[in-house]
């Protein structure tokens, strides 16, 4: 490997114009027995290209079960490190090393391990968008689709710490009732969904339904008629009878809602500071096609999860599986 690209934190080669990249990018899968999985934030013509496009659990769950020798990740850092967590005896490349999260980065593993150390007596729920780290000192990893039902797989009176993600933890905490003790942490980009932008575009399409992710405000998942996570939001699109839809999550997921409801007219919610229409993860853009094709080619940049933070970590994670296998998600 360069020296060039361990400074980068991807593979900087140039990528002949005149080649064309999805077909060869099929073929260096084939060839090496790789598997492309996708987050809905990824630009479109990464999702078009995926072998499987899903959100964090779903991901999670097909890495678990792929006979793939490489499992490429277009998504961000945390979840290639569960997808190596899960398959250790893989090889797991993301197309840019930088494409972090906001969400786990709110959430040091060292400071939050001495939160754990404070609350003995507490279950710790982890959301998924967490370090390798933070899982290892977590009782049960949650997403946004199992979090609600994972909660209430606990008695009602067991102290539960519930993190990074504050307004997730105050949905979860709104909807069941329970009263988890919350880390501070948020997503940059759910934050900037304000109540004001829906309003604005409520009096352009009055019969448009919400559709909110749960990492937005408390104020702004108020005015949804559906809250979930990229998965639940799609679904809910899917049966609903309406035809206008204000979407406040990452605009990628626009792209699979146009391609399952080419019949209904999505409109992506703008961030509250801004004049742009769309609301997009500055890192899980960081992926891109050329990076994609060039990890493919030079099997680079890996990651890696030091073994014994895997040996702990593994195990909330399966408890995760585990219990959504049960509950059927
Ligand atoms: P989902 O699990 O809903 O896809 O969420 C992932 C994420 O990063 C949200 O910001
Ligand atoms: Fe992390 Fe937010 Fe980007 Fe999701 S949208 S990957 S939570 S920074």
């Amino acid at each position: 490997m360069k020296e060039d690209w361990l400074k980068k934190g991807y593979v900087d080669e140039p990528v002949e114009k005149t080649i064309d990249l999805k077909s060869e990018i099929k073929k260096l899968c084939k060839e090496k027995n790789a598997v492309i999985l996708g987050h809905f934030y990824q630009s479109d013509e990464i999702q078009e290209i995926a072998d499987f496009i899903g959100d964090s659990l779903a991901l999670a769950q097909w890495a678990a079960k792929t006979d793939a020798d490489i499992i490429v990740m277009c998504g961000v850092h945390f979840m290639g490190e569960t997808a190596k967590i899960l398959c250790p005896d893989k090889k797991v490349l993301i197309p840019d090393f930088n494409a972090g999260c906001s969400l786990a980065d709110s959430c040091p593993a060292d400071r939050f391990s001495e939160f754990v150390k404070q609350h003995p007596d507490h279950t710790v729920v982890s959301y998924v968008n967490t370090s390798a780290a933070v899982k290892a000192v977590t009782d049960v990893v949650v997403t946004s689709t199992n979090a609600k039902q994972i909660v209430e797989s606990f008695p009602a009176d067991q102290p539960i710490i519930f993190g990074p993600d504050k307004n997730l933890g105050n949905y979860i905490n709104s909807i069941t009732g329970r009263n988890m003790l919350l880390w501070e942490g948020a997503c940059h980009v759910h934050e900037k969904f304000s109540v004001e932008k829906i309003v604005e575009l409520k009096k352009q399409y009055t019969d448009a339904e919400v559709l909110v992710h749960p990492e937005c405000k408390g104020a702004v998942a108020k005015l949804a008629d559906k809250v979930g996570s990229t998965a639940g939001l799609l679904n809910y699109a899917k049966q609903s009878e309406k035809k206008n839809f204000l979407v406040a999550t990452e605009s990628g997921i626009l792209f699979e809602m146009k391609r399952q409801c080419p019949e209904k007219n999505f409109i992506p919610v703008p961030p509250e500071d801004s004049t742009c229409a769309c609301n997009e993860c500055n890192f899980m853009r960081l992926n891109t096609i050329e990076k994609l094709y060039n990890t493919l080619k030079y099997e680079w940049p890996e990651v890696v999860v030091d073994d014994d933070i895997a040996k702990d970590a593994i195990k909330p994670i399966k408890k995760m599986l585990e219990i959504s296998a049960k509950l059927g998600l």
